[in-house]
């Protein structure tokens, strides 16, 4: 394996986290890419393969039975699985994403609960934000939370919810006072089977084929109060704390999307010939390759430094989780597209993995916030004096 992954020297820890993962996903992700991608179905094989490794929610902490592995460590883990299937590594990537506002925000017997059935690899965990008429603007969802005596009733659609009916428990934003805006907005544990749950037909997507995306509805879902996730009122906060962390996953996985595409380029480049001569001897191919290195190792710099960023709470996360997010998913198109290039007309067919990885490059541009989004963030941090 190279070993030009960081420019800084990242104690060895790191590296055995990444060539364990890279083990476990040549011999068990790997091979199921393509088929979890023509089928459009959710790779069990290779949620196997991560679970007897432990890397298939590596954040959770060892106390409630996980590995343990930090903000860092975990960019590692989703960057090699995306390297070999992107919808599997929304596996790690979605574990976290659902169970960060527990670890947040949630009562120590919410975690207790929840959160070992996940890290045991018995449930997965799902997010749920989006809803049909609320994309970017996040705050104007509609889905409803009512107390009534010593439950909540929780009625309206969520949409976009990545692991949808796979998962077996939800973290749901819902409003709580109407009148309070985006501090009127509370965040719920739903678990799958609880009675007026159900799910829509899973969207026909460009890629992420194998990681089931569909509306989740929920009609007079009956809570008890305990399943309230922090604070009344606190949703919409936690809903961004979380993101701040979690856009972090999301440029690892771009980034390794963006690196398995050079890998597969760079050796179709030292082996197809034309003109009589290996393609990879043409500077305008070694351009693309060159280009391709040189935008994956400035997004690897900037993802690692937001990971580090994200597991010590730094200030200014949220300039560097959008900015990590936006730079390295423009880098994964940008590369995924050029390394379709390298191939040729065989980069256009599905008998090579590059015309996949450009299929899944684009939705890393899209989901946890557009790169639209991102700038605003990133703007917002700047002229707030809070990033720089
Ligand atoms: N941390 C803590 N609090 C935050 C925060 C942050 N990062 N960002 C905002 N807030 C707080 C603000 O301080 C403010 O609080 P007060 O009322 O107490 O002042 C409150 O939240 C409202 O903030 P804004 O006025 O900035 O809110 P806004 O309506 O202008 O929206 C936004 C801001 C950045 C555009 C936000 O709506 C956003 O991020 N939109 C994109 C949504 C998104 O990322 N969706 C992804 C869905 S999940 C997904 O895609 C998963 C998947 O499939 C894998």
């Amino acid at each position: 394996m190279s070993t030009g992954f960081s420019p800084y020297q990242l104690p060895a820890e790191y590296s055995e986290i990444r060539s364990a993962t890279r083990d476990v996903c040549d011999a068990g992700v790997a091979p199921h890419a393509a088929e979890a991608d023509e089928a459009a179905s959710f790779p069990t094989a290779s949620y196997e393969a991560l679970r007897s490794a432990d890397l298939h929610a590596p954040h959770l902490p060892a106390e409630y039975g996980g590995a343990g592995i930090d903000a860092l460590g975990t960019a590692i883990v989703i960057e090699e699985v995306a390297r070999a299937c992107a919808s599997s590594s929304l596996i790690p990537a979605v574990n976290k994403l659902g169970t960060l506002p527990l670890l947040l925000d949630a009562s120590d017997a919410l975690k207790e609960r929840y959160l070992p059935p996940v890290a045991s690899g018995e449930a997965m965990f799902s997010y749920c934000l989006s809803e049909p008429e609320a994309g970017s603007d996040a705050a104007s969802m509609r889905t409803r939370a009512e107390r009534d005596g010593d439950t909540w009733v929780l009625d309206g659609v969520k949409r976009w919810i990545t692991n949808a009916g796979v998962s077996g428990y939800y973290t749901v934003f819902a409003v709580t006072d109407p009148q309070a805006g985006s501090r009127g907005i509370s965040a719920f544990v739903v678990e799958k089977d609880d009675q007026g749950v159900s799910f829509g037909a899973p969207e026909k997507k460009l890629g992420v084929k194998g990681s089931p995306t569909a509306e989740v509805y929920f009609d007079s879902v009956r809570l008890p109060a305990d399943r309230l996730i922090g604070e009344e009122g606190q949703g919409f906060s936690l809903a961004m704390r979380t993101l701040d962390h979690t856009r972090v996953t999301i440029a690892a996985q771009a980034l390794g999307i963006a690196q398995g595409a050079l890998d597969a380029a760079r050796a179709y480049a030292a082996e197809r010939e034309q003109f009589g001569k290996p393609i990879a001897s043409f500077q305008a191919v070694q351009f693309m390759l060159a280009d391709a290195a040189m935008k994956i190792s400035a997004a690897r710099e900037l993802t690692y430094a937001a990971a580090a960023k994200s597991e010590r709470g730094d200030a200014d996360l949220t300039y560097f989780g959008a900015a990590a997010k936006c730079f390295a998913s423009d880098a994964a198109m940008e590369v995924t597209t050029d390394m379709v290039q390298v191939f040729g007309g065989y980069g256009y067919t599905r008998d090579f993995p590059v015309e996949r990885m450009m299929r899944d490059a684009k939705i890393t541009q899209i989901y946890e916030g557009t790169n639209q989004i991102q700038r605003i963030v990133m703007a917002r941090e700047l002229l707030k004096g809070r990033a720089f």
